[in-house]
């Protein structure tokens, strides 16, 4: 990337130290290793957890989000771990009726469909809303220390919108992009909205112990670049430059994650994210092409092998992902988040193939 760029392949890299010097595109020994959605429902202590409690009450209480955000990486020791919650919890804190139930998935209540839906919203105040989340997050600091990086998160607004216009999960997409575009009153109030307690949601999570914070635009794949960068990709940008004003340099380094972000890699890119998180249909070289400017990347073996196998074929991609990915400003991750149904062998490899990662892995 850089010209010349710092190294740091010291063999006594902390994960910490590994993870936020990719994060900010320095060279590394090997590259950082986390799963999206590497806590959850393919790991059979999380489903036991679950049987016990309902979804809200896992994030909501800070010794079960701690826990569950732990399980992974008990078993994997992956360079990251990311807080165990939802994008769609802050809703609740704003009087949304907010449940995650088996086969329906998440539900929120009321659905917003005007701009008077919006005002009816409660703004949250971040410290007394969240503070079961900057409870989770400080105890996730003190018991990982120097051992893995801490991951903070949010939606961001066009995804997060179009599941509150949809009061769930929309059954179809294209039909709520289109509402949203069209629906410019209740979309500027909407987003307005969002991005005022995103952004205080995010210096919370910073300010608690985050070390990294993840923006997931999953459905602003949908768009084209324009409506992108006209709706999108403007809300994001205008909360990654207030997330910025107010922690200073004290900011984490910011990755941004579309689902499918191919034809939008130089808007994503405007959004000033320090991240990009390519899924597995983009190729990082061709990313790298279009960018033309020293960035960081994160990704992409596909979540589909990584569930079906065998282990030899996610051992020869993963290897064959972390030689285009490099070991200058690369985070090796999912394209995508883990299916539930993968097996923790599976799992297991993934992690274990990029933490033996050398340049020489992949003949
Ligand atoms: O380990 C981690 O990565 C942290 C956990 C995490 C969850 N949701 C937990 C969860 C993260 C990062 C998310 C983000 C999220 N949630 C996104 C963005 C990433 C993506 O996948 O595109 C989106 C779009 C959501 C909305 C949402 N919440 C969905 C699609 C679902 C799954 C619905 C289903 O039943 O399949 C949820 C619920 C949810 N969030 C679960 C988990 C572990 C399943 C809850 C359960 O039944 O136990």
């Amino acid at each position: 990337m850089n010209a010349a760029p710092s190294t740091k392949t010291d063999t006594t890299l902390t994960p910490r130290a590994r993870f936020l010097a990719a994060a900010q595109g320095e060279r590394v020994d090997r590259p950082p290793v986390w799963l999206m959605r590497q806590a959850g429902r393919y790991l059979p202590e999380y489903q036991r957890l679950r049987a016990e409690h309902d979804f809200v009450t896992c994030c909501t209480t800070p010794k079960l989000s701690h826990e569950i955000s732990l399980q992974p990486w008990r078993r994997f020791h992956m360079d990251g771990v990311i807080i165990f919650t939802d994008i769609l919890m802050p809703l609740a804190a704003a009087g949304l009726d907010f449940a995650v139930t088996e086969k329906i998935g998440p539900t929120l209540a009321p659905a917003i469909r005007s701009a008077a839906d919006v005002a009816r919203l409660r703004t949250p105040n971040a410290a007394r809303d969240f503070a079961y989340l900057a409870e989770t997050l400080s105890m996730l600091r003190a018991s990982v220390g120097e051992h893995a990086a801490v991951i903070g998160f949010c939606g961001a607004p066009w995804t997060i919108a179009t599941y509150m216009v949809s009061g769930g999960k929309a059954a179809d997409q294209h039909a709520v992009k289109q509402w949203l575009l069209e629906s410019h009153d209740t979309r500027s109030a909407l987003f307005a909205w969002l991005e005022a307690m995103l952004a205080d949601y995010l210096v919370l999570q910073a300010r608690a112990g985050a070390d990294v914070l993840q923006i997931f635009d999953s459905w602003a794949g949908l768009l084209t670049a324009t409506e992108f960068s006209d709706h999108a990709g403007a809300a994001t940008a205008r909360i990654i430059a207030r997330v910025r004003q107010v922690l200073g340099t004290a900011c984490p380094p910011i990755i941004m994650f579309v689902q499918k972000n191919g034809h939008l890699l130089r808007e994503i890119f405007a959004t000033r994210a320090d991240v990009i998180s390519l899924d597995s249909d983009t190729n990082f070289n061709i990313a790298r092409e279009q960018i033309q400017e020293p960035y960081a990347l994160q990704g992409n073996l596909a979540s589909s092998i990584l569930q079906q196998g065998p282990v030899e074929k996610i051992i020869d991609a993963t290897n064959a992902m972390c030689a285009a990915g490099g070991l200058e400003g690369f985070i090796a991750n999912l394209g995508h988040g883990v299916h539930k149904e993968t097996p923790i062998a599976h799992v297991a490899a993934f992690v274990e193939t990029v933490k033996n990662f050398t340049p020489h892995s992949s003949a």
